[in-house]
């Protein structure tokens, strides 16, 4: 049996993806439908018993988010889509928006309905500019036919959608600084509380989901929210667009349902097909830079919210990055950590300076140059920055380095006695090359 399960990604390569006709034919726009006839409050209790988790990263679950947005009696309320997807390694948003933007287009509008919001505002980061018209013109072709817009469907509900745009800073993914981006103001993020359900977009409740998020909802209208979590686990409903990359045979965007083990995501043949080349795999990284690494003794671990938070492990957004005995972990960490330091915001010490103080250290073990100190050092200082960090993007960016740190400890160690086990590092000076 095929491990692979299109539930969102059906439609996707087989429409055209503004065409209302094509979508309507694969069933589209029927989530919306039934919703329209449905209390706000079953509606949310559908997405309740889905157990659907944001797609984002955070994981949190969207009933629960819902919910809160439902009790606060204060209006107007917005609907925003985030669709900034700068998490490296991370391309599943792109796949939707690409290919199935009426399926997004129909769980922001079903969301619209259950808060009464009749603004909603897609954040489309600045590197997909390309996509931006195509959106565009979904967004067009649904209002042209009924589906959005005034009076959705003969009923007295209206609602419009907007398309905002980044400029492609990392940091205007986190939702409170999406929406200062979106507001107009330096995309930095917000002190919270106030949450964003209670003062989000222009000082309004708002609801933030990620695109896959959303593109979740029409098939949790059609099918029902039990139904729909029998595809996954107990703990996370349906099915996840995981995004393999790096040393790995078949790279690309898979839908799969939750419960399976990450050695099927990785070797399965339908799936990632093992390594790419001759050698083994070294470590995985899960859900992008911010995410944990893991390693072979965890391969057995079901893909899964639960079952990967008790291994120290995380879905987040979906992202595994693997990588081979080629690759040495210090200069892995040493590229992930360049990245938090271009991304930072600045705002924080523990993150402006945190970073490049570990850059520093992981430096010295790749020039050889560290000791046990610096190890005893990175390793309080991925706490720290875990700890004392004003946002999420601080408090992840350390979440690889601290997990190479205690399963990879043997390579630290070998390159304080001046040994790079992958053959990347030292290799320079042994040479004799400048
Ligand atoms: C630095 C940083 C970057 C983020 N980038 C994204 C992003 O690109 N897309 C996204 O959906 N969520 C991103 N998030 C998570 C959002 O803050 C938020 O949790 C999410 O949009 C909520 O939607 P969900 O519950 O459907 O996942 C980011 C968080 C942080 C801290
Ligand atoms: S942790 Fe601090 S410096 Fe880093 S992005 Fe967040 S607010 Fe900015």
């Amino acid at each position: 049996m095929s491990k692979i399960m299109p539930l969102i990604s059906a439609n996707c390569g087989k429409i055209s993806p503004a065409s209302v006709e094509d979508y309507v034919r694969a069933g589209g726009f029927s989530g919306l439908q039934k919703a329209l006839k449905m209390p706000p409050t079953q509606i949310i209790n559908e997405v309740k018993k889905a157990k659907l988790r944001g797609r984002g990263g955070a994981g949190y679950p969207a009933g629960s988010k819902w919910q809160q947005l439902y009790e606060i009696k204060h209006f107007p309320k917005y609907i925003v889509c985030n669709a900034d997807e700068g998490e490296p390694g991370t391309f599943k948003d792109k796949l939707l928006l690409e290919k199935d933007p009426l399926r997004v287009i129909e769980g922001m509008t079903i969301a619209g309905y259950v808060f009464n919001a009749h603004d909603g505002y897609i954040y489309i980061r600045g590197e997909y500019a390309a996509l931006q018209d195509d959106f565009q013109a979904a967004i067009d072709s649904a209002v042209r036919a009924g589906y959005l817009g005034d009076k959705i469907l003969g009923t007295d509900y209206s609602y419009h959608l907007h398309i905002m745009t980044g400029a492609g800073a990392y940091v205007c993914g986190e939702n409170s600084a999406m929406l200062n981006s979106i507001e107009g103001k330096v995309g930095r993020p917000r002190v919270k509380p106030p949450h964003l359900a209670e003062v989000g977009l222009f000082q309004q409740p708002t609801l933030v989901n990620n695109v896959e998020s959303f593109a979740n909802i029409p098939t949790i209208m059609q099918i029902g929210g039990e139904k729909y979590l029998s595809y996954g686990t107990v703990d996370s409903g349906g099915t996840k667009l995981i995004c393999l990359s790096g040393n790995v045979a078949n790279p690309g965007v898979y839908e799969v349902p939750f419960g399976l083990t990450l050695r099927d995501l990785i070797y399965d043949e339908e799936l990632g097909g093992g390594p790419s080349g001759q050698k083994k795999i070294k470590f995985f990284h899960l859900g992008g830079q911010s995410g944990p690494c893991g390693f072979l003794s965890q391969l057995d671990t079901p893909y899964c919210y639960q079952a990967l938070r008790d291994k120290g492990l995380s879905v987040g957004s979906g992202a595994i990055v693997v990588m081979d005995e080629s690759v040495c972990v210090i200069d892995y960490l040493k590229a992930v950590t360049e990245f938090f330091i271009h991304e930072s915001c600045g705002k924080c010490t523990p993150c402006r300076e945190g970073n490049k103080q570990i850059y520093a250290l992981l430096d010295k073990f790749a020039q050889g140059t560290a000791s046990k100190e610096d190890y005893a050092l990175l390793q309080r200082l991925s706490t720290l920055l875990a700890k004392a960090s004003f946002c999420g993007l601080g408090q992840a960016a350390a979440t690889a380095l601290s997990t190479c740190l205690k399963n990879l400890q043997a390579e630290f160690d070998a390159h304080i006695e001046g040994r790079c086990p992958a053959g990347v590092c030292f290799t320079k000076q042994e040479s004799g090359e400048q």
